[in-house]
């Protein structure tokens, strides 16, 4: 056998050897879970994109409270979509980055963006809940058992969401009030996720 011919069916056993191996090593995903997983690390980082349009419109605004509760809002959706980013390399699957898209919610109140914030997290919890339903169809019990964490997030998120509109529909009309509520959202901080993989 010449020089080259071993090279080759060296090369040859290699690729076959490291597919085998990546088989055996991973639990690949099911391909529409694996699908929707990926097109949600894409949904989780427009989610942050939107939050700081948010952030945008309250410093704009002089309200540096709510545009500092909603830049803490953009790093925790980052952190979803790194969260599933990281599952899927964590079973060998490949991640593909789409283009996120511009984010164009119309803002022309101080309420505006606390409605389409609880509006946006009820969609995503929609999506959640689908990509949990393919897991639960695939027999995916660790997929299921990693989306427990989102779904219980996604109770929390539309809790703030809709908490923050009670607040300020109560007290955002008085300016002494809106004044305390920036101050209040003023304090929270950045905090990583609970959830370790
Ligand atoms: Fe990543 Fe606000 O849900």
């Amino acid at each position: 056998q010449s020089l080259a011919g071993g090279f080759t069916s060296l090369f040859l056993w290699y690729n076959g050897f490291s597919r085998k191996c990546k088989k055996e090593v991973f639990f690949m995903l099911d391909n529409k879970v694996k699908e929707l997983l990926n097109t949600q690390i894409n949904k989780e980082l427009y989610s942050a994109y939107l939050y700081l349009q948010f952030a945008n419109y309250y410093e704009d605004e002089g309200l540096s409270g709510f545009s500092n509760w909603y830049t803490v809002q953009a790093q925790e959706e980052r952190d979803h979509a790194m969260l599933m980013l990281k599952y899927m390399q964590m079973h060998g699957e490949s991640v593909t980055l789409e283009a996120i898209d511009k984010p164009d919610a119309v803002l022309s109140s101080n309420i505006d963006p606390l409605k389409a914030g609880l509006k946006h997290e009820q969609y995503v919890t929609g999506l959640i809940n689908t990509i949990y339903g393919a897991a639960y169809d695939a027999k995916d019990f660790g997929t299921m058992q990693f989306l427990d964490w989102f779904v219980k997030e996604q109770v929390e998120e539309e809790n703030n969401a809709s908490t923050l509109i009670k607040k300020m529909e109560m007290f955002g009309t008085d300016a002494k009030g809106l004044y305390m509520l920036d101050q209040e959202l003023a304090a929270r901080v950045y905090a990583a996720p609970s959830l370790v993989l």
